[in-house]
């Protein structure tokens, strides 16, 4: 039976190790929560990192039996691959050129030859597993170049792949030493994804810069190949997040909110550690806000999630350090006897509590610098049976494309912030509705199910179109 390989660096459920003892967790980030969903069908399988660096050859088996029975299949990083490849080319060379923020990329050899090295190592081990009529798909950054690498292998083989992340204008990606090289790999695909139409303009604009092809619309002709290059913009599990709503468990975590905050407004802000997320910037507009309208002291809260991420990487422990201190600072400065402007978490939460939050928020203040799609903002609007509630969008989020009903807002424009806080806590509920309704729909219709069956169909169809140019 034909199955569908999907790959990618990080696998849906992580190892964390506690006293010798290996457990599951799901793991965060939009890619993992939002193709969780899929990846169980048939004899589908899913192949990447689980997140631990596992040494024990023992270990290592045992947990691929567990892992099998999940459908997942692990990814073994050395301690060495973790530093040069994955803290590395993926999350300092690659990740702030791609995200606008190069000032903070290094361009090292080391890194990049890690970068080759694991590709190549996931190349192998698909190689293990894919048969000739399966469908590869490869997923995001972490993995440019294994497109290539496996149709070199496999010259029939069906390669999709799809990049979470933005992908960033010709002017930014021409910085990377390895600019010609990385196209290439990526090039190894039949059909290529990004979430926005920009992104996808970017990629073809560079292609035809670096390399010797010829790009047509959104073909490039690539060693006698097709190419076709797509925008999919990338949905959530909107079933889910709209029916968490009258679970049990999560009625009984909205309620205790309820309780604990009695009068409060809640706003509302979930990201992974990150300084594309635009976090300091937030808090800044939050302080000035509480400066400028003392009228809100005592009436509101910013209830701020931070999910840890990369903090072995210097610049995400350094936006640690430096969101702890503006947080307390913010807190010293504003506190009352009995109310503290942030709540402030450094930690991740099972999605129950994240839905009671969604559920119970009055606004969502989500400001990325950049951001690929920000999956938080859609599953905000799903969570929102009654059709209430105000999400604040930045304009560099990929999914401020769909949901336009938002207050959208530029994210270093502070007086922007402000003022949109300050609207959606007086917005009458007619326009509060009149704003979700669109963006539920949209949310609803264009949901990861949708996703992935038309990129798959898509995939199909350009695999079709080759044979038929043969
Ligand atoms: N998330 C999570 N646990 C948390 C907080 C967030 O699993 O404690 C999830 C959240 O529900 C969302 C994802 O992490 O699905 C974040 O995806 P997004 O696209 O917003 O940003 P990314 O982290 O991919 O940059
Ligand atoms: C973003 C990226 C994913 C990545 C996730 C979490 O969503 O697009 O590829 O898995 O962040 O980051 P991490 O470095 O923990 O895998």
């Amino acid at each position: 039976m034909r199955k569908t390989i999907i790959v990618s660096n990080r696998l849906p459920v992580k190892i964390t190790e506690n006293d010798g003892e290996f457990t599951l967790q799901p793991s965060e980030g939009g890619l993992a929560t939002g193709l969780g969903a899929i990846y169980r069908e048939g004899n589908n399988i899913w192949i990447g990192w689980p997140g631990q660096e596992i040494t024990d050859p023992a270990t290592q088996e045992k947990i691929a039996k567990q892992f099998k029975q999940l459908n997942l299949m692990p990814v073994y990083l050395t301690q060495d691959e973790i530093n040069n490849f994955y803290e590395g080319f993926s999350n300092e060379t690659l990740w702030p050129v791609f995200h606008y923020m190069s000032v903070y990329a290094r361009y090292e050899q080391t890194y990049w030859d890690a970068y080759y090295q694991v590709n190549q190592k996931f190349r192998d081990i698909i190689l293990k597993v894919a048969e000739p009529d399966d469908i590869i798909w490869v997923h995001d950054y972490q993995l440019l170049l294994l497109p290539g690498m496996l149709r070199a292998a496999l010259p029939e083989i069906s390669i999709g792949f799809f990049q979470h992340i933005p992908f960033p204008s010709y002017e930014l990606f021409r910085l990377i030493p390895w600019r010609a090289e990385i196209l290439e790999g990526m090039l190894g695909s039949d059909l290529m994804g990004f979430h926005t139409f920009d992104d996808t303009r970017h990629f073809l604009n560079a292609v035809s810069r670096v390399l010797p092809v010829n790009t047509t619309a959104n073909v490039v002709s690539y060693n006698d190949r097709a190419v076709v290059v797509e925008t999919f913009p990338m949905g959530i599990d909107y079933g889910k997040f709209s029916s968490l709503g009258n679970d049990p468990e999560v009625l009984e975590q909205v309620q205790s909110l309820k309780e604990n905050f009695k009068e409060d407004r809640l706003i509302l802000s979930i990201d992974r550690l990150d300084y594309s997320k635009g976090i300091r910037q937030r808090l800044q507009a939050f302080e000035l806000l509480l400066q400028l309208h003392p009228e809100y002291i005592g009436k509101i809260v910013l209830y701020m999630i931070v999910v840890p991420s990369r903090d072995t990487v210097p610049q995400y422990k350094e936006l640690r350090d430096e969101i702890d201190k503006q947080v307390g600072n913010i807190n010293a400065r504003f506190r009352t006897l009995s109310w503290h402007p942030i709540q402030y978490f450094y930690r991740s939460f099972p999605v129950s509590t994240l839905s009671a939050l969604y559920n119970f928020s009055d606004i969502c203040l989500v400001t990325p610098m950049r951001d690929g799609m920000n999956l938080v903002s859609k599953e905000y609007v799903a969570s929102r049976n009654n059709n209430d509630g105000v999400l604040i969008l930045s304009e560099m989020a990929g999914a401020s494309k769909e949901l336009s009903d938002a207050l959208i807002v530029n994210p270093n424009n502070l007086g922007a912030i402000i003022r949109a806080i300050v609207d959606a806590l007086n917005m009458p509920l007619p326009e509060q509705q009149r704003r979700m309704k669109p963006m539920r729909q949209v949310v609803s219709k264009f949901n990861v199910h949708h996703w992935v069956k038309l990129f798959m169909t898509r995939l199909k169809e350009v695999n079709e179109m080759q044979q038929n140019m043969l």
